[in-house]
């Protein structure tokens, strides 16, 4: 079960009309309209991953009234990590001196939230496990490419994290999903940078190391994968959409969100939004959702909640919760 849950973003807020003014040629009404989009949180200096991860965590300490020496794990899913090696789970492991918990990151990009809190409750489930920090967290703006406006004006930087803990059956993850095509990993990935083509300066020049994606074909795959999602999930669960009293899907484009949820059959006033102010921080973008709609009152005990994540891969799933 969901104990606690926080969020962190960063402090600066970018706007759609200040793009003009890095020499982005896009403007307000062209994102609003295409994907729903009207701010995003952008890392300054001083930020880093580590940080807001462990900013986030803090606070879903303390909503669980757990204790940093009290994590037996920690899972991070997240594609921006600040190095590459070790991972990014180690890095918040050490800065909340959890010296308890083993540590390791899930990388799933947008659904890595998704597949981590999956994880924890089969590791939960095998007796492994009792108390578990689950994060997604990235900060996309150090990997897009800020020349590129089919990509930059997406994304934003953020971090959700969420405290599990063993549940009853009464609780809990009522159905699971999971599911990956790696067939289709050139539409939405960083081609070079990696094992395959080391960093070289050619590399740097032209930007092959950053977020490149082909949009209209993951926005086709995305609706398609998510709208199966739902309804794979509520056939585990022996539930039907009118069960549902929220559904919290990623929050990449309010066009996404809303076919999604037409597929269901959720009424939009049962859908979770808030990607008008953080864009899609992939990974992130979940558990910040779910941590607004505690603190606004629409998750109370009871509340059955479904989760559907798609993201680069491809990586998709679905979760239905009950609080
Ligand atoms: N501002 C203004 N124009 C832009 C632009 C921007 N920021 N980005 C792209 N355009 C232009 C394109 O260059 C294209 O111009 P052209 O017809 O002269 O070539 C035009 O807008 C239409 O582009 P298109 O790709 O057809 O638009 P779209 O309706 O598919 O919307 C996305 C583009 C990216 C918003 C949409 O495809 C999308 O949301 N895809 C999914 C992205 C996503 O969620 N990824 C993460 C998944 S986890």
């Amino acid at each position: 079960m969901v104990a606690g849950t926080g969020y962190a973003v960063p402090k600066r807020v970018f706007r759609n009309d200040e793009f003009a003014s890095i020499g982005i040629d896009t403007d307000d009404a062209w994102i609003r309209e295409r994907t729903g989009i009207r701010e995003r949180h952008i890392a300054g200096p001083g930020e880093t991953l580590t940080s807001i991860c462990t900013e986030a965590a803090h606070n879903a300490m303390a909503a669980a009234g757990v204790s940093a020496a009290e994590l037996d794990m920690i899972i991070v899913g997240t594609c921006s990590p600040d190095r590459l090696l070790p991972s990014a789970s180690v890095e918040l492991q050490a800065a909340l001196g959890a010296s308890r918990a083993v540590a390791f990151d899930v990388g799933a990009a947008c659904s890595g939230w998704l597949y981590g809190m999956q994880v924890a409750e089969a590791m939960m489930a095998a007796g492994s496990v009792e108390t578990v920090l689950v994060v997604g967290a990235e900060l996309l703006s150090r990997i897009v490419n800020w020349k590129d406006r089919n990509t930059c004006v997406l994304f934003g930087d953020g971090a959700g994290a969420t405290i599990v803990k063993r549940s009853t059956k009464q609780r809990g993850i009522l159905a699971s999903y999971m599911r990956s095509d790696g067939t289709l990993a050139d539409l939405l990935d960083r081609p070079k940078g990696g094992a395959a083509y080391p960093m070289t300066a050619e590399i740097l020049a032209e930007g092959s190391h950053l977020v490149h994606m082909r949009g209209r074909e993951v926005f086709k795959n995305a609706v398609r994968s998510m709208a199966d999602a739902c309804d794979r999930a509520l056939d585990l669960a022996k539930l039907s959409s009118s069960d549902i009293d929220l559904l919290i899907p990623h929050q990449a484009n309010v066009r996404i969100i809303e076919a999604t949820a037409k597929h269901a059959n959720v009424p939009m006033e049962k859908v979770f939004v808030n990607v008008d102010r953080f864009g899609n921080t992939s990974a992130a973008s979940i558990p910040i959702a779910l941590d607004e709609a505690i603190a606004q009152g629409r998750v109370k005990d009871g509340t059955i909640v479904m989760f559907v994540a798609f993201g680069a891969g491809f990586t998709w799933g679905s979760m239905v919760v009950r609080f």
